[in-house]
């Protein structure tokens, strides 16, 4: 029966671990080796993570796969991934491999703005605060300098302040929407920082602003927090080739592969079921690249699918069409990343990951992880578009079965040889093995 329990984060590692195995699991002692086998054996590693968050008790570990091939504007790249999808690697190494030959991808970061916002209610009249705002504008600029010295040396600061009147959504309430620029760090804890700076200053000057009657010198801080809608850090990536360059196989024209590929991102831009599915398979290949390097996916994620719904519809975030025999296929993407500050500099993956791919600028990194997520996406319609999808996941998902029924090697060996000229189905790798093993 489950207990609530008090001071659970003070106990020790084992004695959460004892307390968990105790309240919910019948085999207590096989609970309780399960969380203490993925424990790593070196000790400073393990306390690093077990200090990443709170109430750690194990590791839970995904694979972390790489993707060789990857040509980027002229440059080459092996990319690394964190994923548990079967097929992700293989898609994305393929559509690399692919690409390769034509030319590769090529990138540019469009802009890198990013924007925090503090929230505010006003009751008073709105002449009054804006004349207030001019006057604390300046005041708060020189304030925030002192956190703001050490993102101005590596390139970035504050962009700029504005005063938004938010008053026809709901009463009396007004923003100062801030815009940053920072550098090579994501960013979240230096905005969020300036803005509760902002947020204490603005209110403190109000206090004593000599153009407000006291009910206006009474202005409430709702919220300071950093946004993750980033319409204005926005990446592109692309590639072309000649249509009669895209010869797929002996089963389907150049030309026609090309037409069916348009159409299918053309559904996606018109069709929402279809345009989430799509870029749901873009976000494949993004989020493993996000977590390789030790990004923020939720943020990551959030931010890319407010942009998809940004002209009110949600859709499809590849674009593709051939114009005068040419194939063209792209991406906009806004991505919001760092390569310095948080993880990146803790967890020794994360750190191989970015050597891995020539310790890159953030920017540069934006570039890295787009052309991620247009080759998966390339890979997904690619199937999708012939073969179909099922095929290539199947095979992938072999093994998965296979682990799930505890092959041995040698069955593995042979079902996977066997499973090369039928196909894979779950009943059908369990028939297969079942037969093997009499
Ligand atoms: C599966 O993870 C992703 C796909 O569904 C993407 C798509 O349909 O484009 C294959």
């Amino acid at each position: 029966m489950s207990k609530t329990i008090s001071g659970f984060s003070k106990l020790s590692k084992s004695k959460k671990i004892d307390w968990i195995a105790n309240t919910y699991f019948s085999n207590q002692e096989n609970a309780k080796s399960i969380m203490k086998q993925y424990w790593n054996s070196n000790e400073k590693l393990q306390q690093l993570h077990d200090e990443f968050i709170e109430n750690t008790i194990t590791n839970y570990y995904l694979p972390l796969g790489v993707a060789p091939n990857f040509l980027i504007n002229d440059r080459l790249y092996t990319i690394p991934m964190a994923i548990e999808e079967s097929s992700v690697v293989a898609a994305a190494s393929k559509a690399a491999k692919f690409w390769l030959e034509r030319g590769g991808f090529k990138t540019e970061v469009i802009s890198t703005t990013k924007i925090g916002q503090v929230h505010f209610i006003y009751k008073g009249k709105k002449s009054h605060l804006e004349t207030f705002f001019d006057v604390v504008k300046p005041v708060l600029l020189k304030e925030v300098k002192l956190l703001s010295k050490n993102m101005e040396k590596r390139g970035g600061g504050i962009l700029d302040i504005e005063l938004r009147d938010k008053t026809e959504d709901i009463a009396d309430y007004y923003q100062l929407h801030v815009s940053f620029e920072t550098a090579d760090a994501m960013g979240a804890n230096f905005i969020n920082s300036c803005l509760e700076l902002f947020a204490k200053t603005f209110k403190a000057e109000a206090m004593n602003f000599e153009g407000f009657n006291s009910e206006e010198k009474q202005i409430q801080i709702v919220m300071s927090i950093l946004s993750n809608y980033v319409p204005d850090c926005l990446v592109r990536a692309e590639v072309s080739c000649k249509v009669e360059d895209l010869t797929e196989n002996e089963n389907i024209s150049a030309e026609e592969f090309a037409n069916k590929f348009v159409q299918a991102v053309n559904i996606a831009e018109v069709e929402p079921y279809r345009a989430v599915t799509h870029n749901k398979g873009i976000m494949n290949g993004i989020d493993a690249v996000v977590l390789a390097t030790g990004n923020d996916f939720r943020a990551v994620e959030a931010g890319v699918h407010a942009y998809a719904s940004r002209k009110g519809k949600y859709s499809s975030l590849s674009h593709a069409k051939i114009e005068n025999g040419v194939f063209y296929f792209w991406t906009e993407l806004p991505l919001a990343l760092g390569t310095v500050g948080g993880l990146t500099n803790l967890h020794p993956l994360v750190k191989l990951s970015l050597e891995m791919l020539h310790k890159p600028s953030a920017k540069e990194l934006m570039q890295i992880v787009a052309v991620a997520g247009l080759a998966q996406n390339f890979a997904a319609l690619r199937s999708l578009t012939t073969t179909g999808i099922q095929q290539g996941h199947m095979k992938m998902h072999l093994m998965n079965i296979l682990n799930q029924f505890k092959a041995s090697p040698e069955e593995k060996e042979t079902l996977v040889n066997h499973f090369k000229t039928h196909t894979v189905s779950h009943s059908a790798v369990v028939e297969a093995l079942e037969k093997l093993r009499q």
